[in-house]
């Protein structure tokens, strides 16, 4: 089935980045997922702007940014001036969530709402017509190789129906302990975008591993 494969730099090997990306450039990888966390709503940090300059320079990729940090209204020019494509913020920590969205819109970026592992679909019965993309975790965020929570799967499948009866097009993204299996499980429900870490760069030969995906699922 037709999906976007976003495989999460997380996992990559931090000494070489830049062979990293080239990889992911050269690869059939559709998306670039930069996880950056605050040790606040998160715990752990990841990566800031003086990092992420150096990396969007040279990805041919897309940027998918997802932010797992408080305020985060507060950088929405920063990731602008990036050239970030998708900028998703969390639910949870956002209390005037619909304006969040307008700003990274009006900044000309997609505008992303992730959910916690904990978080309802139904809470997003009145904001979902304002977002471009819904981002359903199956772990719980600020780090990866953690293990996948099943339950997501039917978190996927209740959004898409939601979707569905409101007749919008929002693409629905999944990340956390995502393989080839749990991947055909998610697209199955309903996902349009799939995050991978581990998955991807712990294999022995992560190109070929994207090349699997994107031809197996
Ligand atoms: C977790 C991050 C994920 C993570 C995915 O907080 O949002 O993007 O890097 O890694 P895996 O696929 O290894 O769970
Ligand atoms: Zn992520």
């Amino acid at each position: 089935m037709a999906f976007i494969l976003a495989p999460s730099l997380l996992s990559a090997d931090f000494l070489h980045l830049e062979k990293e990306i080239e990889m992911i450039n050269q690869s059939e990888a559709d998306w670039l997922h930069l996880d950056v966390m605050d040790g606040v709503f998160v715990p752990n940090i990841s990566m800031g702007f003086p990092v992420m300059r150096h990396l969007a320079r040279i990805s041919t990729k897309p940027l998918d940014a997802h932010l797992m940090i408080v305020d985060p209204q507060k950088f929405i020019p920063q990731f602008r001036d990036l050239g970030v494509r998708s900028l998703t913020v969390h639910y949870e920590v956002c209390p005037h969530l619909h304006s969040t969205l307008m700003k990274i819109k009006e900044a000309g970026m997609k505008a992303g709402i992730a959910l916690n592992p904990h978080t309802p679909v139904e809470a997003l019965t009145d904001i979902i017509e304002d977002a471009d993309m819904i981002l359903i975790m199956s772990v719980n965020p600020g780090f990866s190789g953690q293990k996948f929570i099943p339950r997501a799967v039917e978190k996927v499948q209740r959004l898409k129906k939601l979707i569905d009866s409101l007749g919008l097009n929002t693409l629905i993204e999944v990340d956390g302990g995502i393989n080839i299996e749990r991947g055909q499980w998610m697209v199955e429900a309903g996902a349009n975008v799939l995050v991978a870490g581990n998955s991807i760069f712990k294999a022995p030969d992560p190109t070929e591993m994207i090349r699997q995906m994107k031809r197996e699922i």
